[in-house]
């Protein structure tokens, strides 16, 4: 099969497409022929072995996968032993955060990891929104945002962004979105009650407060943020901060138990899929995607990526 290969970290540029041999699916496990993925920050982030003590994790010289892609949605084409949740023909979404492996013309996964049915109407291309689902899910989640509370999208044009504001929405909350001027329609398209345009005014100095202001895209600050908390309320972020002082603010909140400041840490993706299904099923989620690329053009697609100026997901063709 073909599958875009980085056996070394470094720019956009160390991705080549090559004949890798198709994997078998294991016991438990479904083979998917990917249709469609994404470039992520994630993948970026990886590719380029940032930051440096993720390399633990990822490999310390050189990538130990050398195929990446955490979004996906295929047709399952062949399943392992025992697995028996799915069958040949099935279209099927997900994520695979800890393996990767997407891009590329197919997939082995675990049945009973985070997959599940793409809902009736939904293009493969539309359903590969699950990671900045996910990003987002898990900070409201933290925070346990509920119905009739308030919360900040900051840079909700992301693809954390795009989907904060819709699953703020699902849950009853009231969203103001912070953007820039481009995406003033876009957000509100999404839902938010309020749009603010951070291109022409500061954001921190109205008078609104929140219950959670949730930093989407990693370019403002709890400093900042402060003034615009409600008592009880707290700053969500999806980035280590500038001086990594989100890390330290959470968990400071955390011995204090003040909940004050917090990475939503994503866990779990497999609890999450079905609930991404039925909210893509009934329209209240919906991708944002910025452009396609075929497969053989992914060296573009992370070129586009590591500008950070993506407005939600940048999807891979990958094939049919
Ligand atoms: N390390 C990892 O593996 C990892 C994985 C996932 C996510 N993350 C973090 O999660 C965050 C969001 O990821 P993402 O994929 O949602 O991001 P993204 O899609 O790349 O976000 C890009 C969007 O942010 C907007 N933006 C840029 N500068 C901004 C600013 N100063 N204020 C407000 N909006 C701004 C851009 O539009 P404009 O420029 O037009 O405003 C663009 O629409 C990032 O901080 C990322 O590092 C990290």
């Amino acid at each position: 099969m073909k599958a875009a290969v980085c056996t070394r970290y470094g720019p956009p540029e160390v991705v080549a497409l090559c004949d890798v041999p198709t994997p078998v699916p294991g016991a438990g496990e479904v083979l998917v022929q990917v249709r469609a993925a994404t470039v992520s920050r994630t993948d970026r982030e990886t590719l380029r072995g940032h930051p440096w003590f993720a390399r633990a994790v990822t490999g310390l010289v050189r990538p130990k996968i050398p195929i990446l892609g955490v979004d996906f949605a295929g047709i399952v084409t062949e399943v392992g032993d025992r697995a028996t949740r799915f069958r040949p023909g099935d279209r099927v979404f997900g994520l695979s955060p800890e393996r990767f492996g997407c891009h590329a013309e197919y997939l082995a996964i675990a049945e009973n990891a985070a997959v599940a049915e793409i809902p009736d109407g939904i293009a493969f291309h539309e359903a590969v929104v699950g990671e900045g689902a996910w990003y987002a899910h898990s900070n409201l989640e933290a925070f346990g945002l509920s119905e009739g509370q308030s919360v900040l999208a900051y840079g909700a044009s992301g693809a954390i962004g795009t989907a904060a504001v819709q699953l703020a929405k699902a849950r009853g909350a009231t969203v103001t979105a912070v953007v820039a001027t481009r995406h003033l329609d876009l957000a509100t398209a999404l839902g938010a009650d309020r749009v603010v345009d951070y291109t022409a005014e500061d954001f921190t100095a109205r008078p609104e407060r929140y219950d959670l202001v949730f930093d989407a895209v990693g370019k403002t600050s709890y400093r900042a943020c402060k003034p615009l908390l409600k008592p009880g309320g707290a700053f969500h972020a999806t980035d280590l901060g500038r001086w990594w002082e989100n890390v330290f603010l959470s968990l400071w909140s955390s011995v204090t138990r003040s909940g004050r400041v917090a990475i939503g840490m994503p866990v779990r993706p497999e609890a999450v899929v079905g609930m991404l299904a039925e909210l893509l099923a009934d329209g209240r989620l919906r991708a944002v995607i910025d452009r396609h690329h075929p497969l053989d053009e992914i060296v573009e697609a992370y070129r586009h990526v590591a500008t950070e100026q993506k407005t939600g997901i940048v999807v891979i063709d990958v094939a049919g």
